[in-house]
């Protein structure tokens, strides 16, 4: 059913050389590879159709788009017959319309027009080709054979299939096949018995349907439609924004009914996700108005009180008296903040603007600290900028994708569908992660080479491949000579010379067998345009950073940067990891990664701010939870950012927060760093604000307000508001105008405004007078920094060792329907995907301790202990164990331990030494926490909605 202000052009664009015809006696000029059902769209016209949509290759099945050819005989289909110079169309005559009136008279006669309460109901592009042809019953009146007893299936919680609607028309089928990748429909039968089957003939929710709606939003009817648009009735309006969810960054229309969000449809000028989307993004949106939200400002003397709801102003108020009071006693550097990669640009911005000038420190930091800081450490001393290298369509022209430590079909399941096109056209994939991600194997897509190296053994690897290409003559001595300083990059060759890096000699580290290795080297540096693209398997290591230099050195050296279709390129997490990182989020740091040691840079922002800014350095969170324990950090002021549940080491943490005298929580809900606070101003969703995002590729997008903020002030505005409460005023009436501060202060975004992104749609920083509508592919002609340089990467083995108490290592990541720490998600129907956290382990090692899929698991960490539920499988190898943190209970990071990146403090969640053994009974920890957990809900006022998640 077709998104409203939509317009289908039929068939996708072609890009061939000018091709000039007529259509209906008037010249059209197209490119070549064009359809005549395309070009006549473009010359304003419409042929009628059914099968074919412009997101998916033409198919000719229905007949419904019959034209006239001069010259050809019979009636071609104008969406799979392509155009020719002087080619002369015609699209109306009697016959034609005689002909496609007898074919819509036939789908009629089995799908009768009773429109009327229909979902689909003057949106349906049946309903509406059969009122073009005039055709409102059918000759055959639906007394023959017909589908109006097959069965619905309403397995899948967000749409419904009803075959009795359906046309066979094949477009979810290829949507499934083309856009999504995952192959999960086919067309049963042949004529009249054909049918549209899940996987095995089984249902939606049972198939391997990865609901990721592409079958939906180009079924013609109602065959496939969202279940809301039954209950809520058709949108009025739409309103363009972007998903809250992972580093992709889909743009969708927000379709709207009142103030109710009717159903989220990708937007296909969207640059991140050309008209693309996942089960998230298209569906779990419900969380934004969900019971468990917390929409009154709340205030409690001791985290054992209950909570009194309060006005926005007496919040303010008491946590600005708190913070106040706690610096009159303990001095200025006694509080802090913490931004969230979850808000906006401009909320980050604030928020860290609050605790510079109106707190006078610069303890600031952001939750990406403990997911991509060695990605702004790495490439920022290599290349010279703090981000990655492309654009997402840069992929379409790779020749080798090589995949490390990322899990984009969960992680970034958008951009995983971008690459599995390419790599279904041919291109070539290196897959390095621990586990079988669903990548290394999956339909039509197999990785060329899994080196599937021990965790925590990154660098090792990384180093072995460079001695391959070092040592085998693959360096592009042209690329290197011309772009990169030249004793750095002998240091380093001569560095990964050395026999001991030899795949041969490091086999024993990684426990890759060296032939892969040095064939997975061989292709990527001789493999033509090769790509790297990693995730949270780099940089969440105790040598983080070092991998990320390790990586640019290799692209460095093989040529791969600096044009489309190579580069590295971090997949970041959450959906604004990068603008959390430009936005001045690190203590260190100014917006623009400027070092707040630079005189001119604080003078800048000291000028304009009318404050000091302090020359030192403030804490990072795992030094600010350090100093709440000794006693000389007591107020912390966290926006969007679940600390208790995302940081390692769990029991450390709630010591830290426990010893604060005010913390300060804004969030949509009561989550588990809210359980130690003392002030809570409810945060508002992404349907409720304005302002900007930034994903994976730099790329700003606008978010835009769908609907009015439910506690009555967006989160800008809360964070306006404490800061005035605190004496500073911040003068801002909409984030556009936070947007231009942002742009006079931040030399690689003074060409961005709201103006300009409405526009052109979004912006990918660079965008200043060298670059003003930005930079798609960052490093042309030469790096940022000047010359690319090398460094040195020595491999030191992690100190989290395995031995005989904790002989396994756990690695932990993420799945595609939840996300994060399941804040969001776990308030949707996507935990009928995902319930809890699982362990996955290995039969070997289940065999050795009698344990089966679905016992309870107790795992023990030299930090602590939880218990988790096993899951059996060969995704990971033997030795090593995985998890998910989706679930507060489950205590993922109650085990992970305090080790972390050198250069960072990025925590190294990919690498703890356990035990697994057979249990009968949650953990200590666990029951704890669940008394915990009551025990606070139980302090939440009657009067809010909050009392609900009770
Ligand atoms: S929702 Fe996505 S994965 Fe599922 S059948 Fe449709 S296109 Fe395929
Ligand atoms: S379900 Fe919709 S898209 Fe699929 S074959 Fe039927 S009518 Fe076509
Ligand atoms: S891929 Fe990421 S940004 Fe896109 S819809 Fe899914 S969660 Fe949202
Ligand atoms: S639209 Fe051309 S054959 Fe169906």
């Amino acid at each position: 059913m077709l998104a409203i202000n939509r317009k289908d052009a039929g068939t996708p664009a072609a890009a061939g050389a000018p091709v000039t015809l007529t259509i209906d006696g008037a010249d059209v000029t197209v490119p070549a590879g064009t359809s005549i059902m395309r070009a006549a769209a473009a010359a304003g016209g419409a042929i009628p159709k059914l099968c074919a949509t412009d997101t998916l290759n033409a198919f000719g099945s229905c007949r419904v788009c019959l034209v006239e050819v001069e010259g050809q005989k019979g009636f071609p289909a104008s969406c799979t017959t392509l155009v020719a110079p002087g080619m002369k169309v015609r699209t109306q005559s009697d016959k034609l319309s005689q002909l496609r009136k007898g074919v819509v008279e036939l789908y009629v006669s089995d799908h009768p027009l009773n429109c009327h309460g229909c979902p689909a109901d003057s949106h349906c592009e049946l309903q509406s080709v059969a009122a073009d042809l005039g055709v409102t019953t059918s000759p055959y009146d639906c007394k023959g054979a017909n589908h109006s007893a097959a069965r619905r299936d309403g397995s899948n919680p967000y749409f419904e299939f009803d075959p009795t609607l359906c046309i066979a028309c094949s477009r979810c089928v290829r949507a499934c096949d083309e856009v999504q990748g995952t192959f999960a429909l086919t067309i049963e039968g042949r004529g009249f018995d054909s049918r549209v089957v899940a996987s095995q003939d089984e249902s939606f929710l049972d198939s391997e349907c990865v609901s990721c709606g592409a079958c939906v939003e180009s079924c013609p009817t109602a065959a496939l439609s969202e279940k809301p648009l039954a209950i809520l009735g058709r949108p009025e309006r739409a309103v363009t924004t972007t998903c809250a969810y992972c580093g992709v960054g889909c743009s969708f229309e927000a379709e709207v009914r009142g103030e109710q969000v009717v159903r989220m449809v990708p937007n296909r000028d969207g640059q991140a996700n050309r008209g693309h989307a996942c089960v998230k993004g298209r569906f779990a949106y419900g969380y934004a108005t969900h019971a468990d939200r917390i929409t009154t400002p709340m205030i409690r003397s001791r985290i054992t009180d209950p909570w009194q709801p309060v006005s926005w102003d007496e919040a303010f108020k008491h946590a600005a008296a708190e913070f106040r009071r706690i610096q009159a006693t303990c001095g200025q550097q006694s509080v802090g903040g913490i931004t969230s990669s979850r808000c906006t640009n401009e909320e980050t911005f604030l928020v860290q603007k609050l605790v510079r000038a109106a707190l006078g420190t610069n303890n600031v930091d952001t939750c990406a600290r403990v997911c991509h800081s060695p990605t702004g450490y790495g490439l920022k001393h290599t290349l010279g900028e703090s981000a990655g290298t492309q654009t997402f369509d840069s992929v379409q022209k790779s020749d080798v994708i090589f995949v490390i430590g990322a899990n984009p079909t969960d992680g970034h399941p958008v951009f995983a569908s971008r690459m599995k096109r390419r790599l279904r056209e041919g291109a070539k994939l290196i897959v390095a992660d621990p586990r079988a991600i669903d990548l290394v194997r999956s339909p039509h897509v197999e990785a060329d080479y899994h080196l599937q190296l021990r965790p925590g053994t990154n660098v090792a690897l990384i180093n072995s491949i460079a001695h391959v290409v070092v040592t085998e003559g693959l360096v592009d001595e042209a690329y290197v000579a011309e772009r990169c300083e030249p004793a750095p990059f002998q240091r380093w060759r001569e560095f990964v010379a050395q026999p001991k890096h030899s795949p041969e000699a490091m086999a024993a580290v990684t426990g890759v067998p060296a032939e892969q290795v040095r064939g997975a080297a061989r292709l990527y540096a001789k493999g033509g345009n090769a790509a790297i693209y990693y995730g949270l398997g780099v940089t969440e290591h105790s040598q983080g950073s070092t991998m990320v230099l390790g990586i640019a050195n290799l692209a460095m050296a093989t040529g791969n940067l600096g044009r489309e279709g190579v580069g590295v390129n971090p997949l970041r997490g959450q959906n604004n990891v990068q603008g959390a990182c430009d936005m001045g989020s690190f203590p260190h740091e100014l917006s623009g990664y400027r070092h707040v040691s630079e005189a001119a840079t604080r003078e800048l922002f000291g000028g304009l701010w009318g404050v000091t800014i302090d020359p030192e350095p403030g804490l990072r969170i795992p030094n600010m939870f350090e100093a709440a324990l000794d006693g000389s950090f007591k107020g912390l002021y966290v926006q969007g950012e679940d600390v208790a549940q995302s940081d390692p080491n769990t029991q450390h943490v709630t010591a830290a927060l426990s010893a604060l005298e005010c913390l300060v929580v804004q969030d949509l809900f009561l989550n588990e760093t809210a359980k130690y606070a003392h002030v809570f101003f409810p945060g508002s969703s992404f349907l409720e604000k304005d302002g900007t995002f930034t994903n994976a590729e730099r790329r700003i997008s606008r978010v835009r307000k769908v609907m009015q903020p439910l506690a009555g002030l967006a989160d800008w505005e809360a964070t306006v508001g404490f800061a005035k409460a605190l004496g500073y005023t911040m003068d801002y009436s909409h984030p556009s105008q936070i947007m231009d501060e942002i742009a006079h202060l931040t030399p690689t975004f003074t060409g961005v405004s709201y103006d300009k992104l409405e526009r052109l749609g979004s912006i990918q920083w660079p965008c200043n007078d060298a670059a003003p509508e930005g930079t798609p592919t960052m490093h042309v002609g030469q790096f940022v920094r000047g010359k690319g340089r090398f460094y040195v990467t020595e491999y030191v083995a992690t100190q989290e060792r395995v031995n005989a108490r904790f002989p396994l290592i756990l690695t932990t990541g993420r799945v595609l329907t939840q996300y994060n720490v399941g804040a969001q998600t776990r308030r949707t129907a996507n935990s009928q995907w995902y319930e809890e956290d699982v362990l996955e382990i290995h039969p070997q090692d289940a065999e050795d301790r009698g344990i089966a899929t679905g016992e309870w698991v107790g795992v023990t960490s030299r930090a602590g202990e939880t218990v988790l539920r096993a899951h059996v499988t060969e995704r990971v190898q033997p030795g090593v164990v995985y998890t998910t943190f989706h679930f507060p209970d489950s205590g993922a990071n109650v085990i992970t331990t305090d080790n972390s990146d050198w250069a960072t403090n990025c925590p190294e969640y990919k690498v703890t030494a356990v035990q697994a053994v057979k249990v009968q009974r949650p953990s200590e920890w666990q029951r704890r926490f669940h008394k915990r957990n009551d025990e606070q809900l139980a302090l939440l006022p009657e009067t809010t909605d909050s009392r609900a998640q009770r």
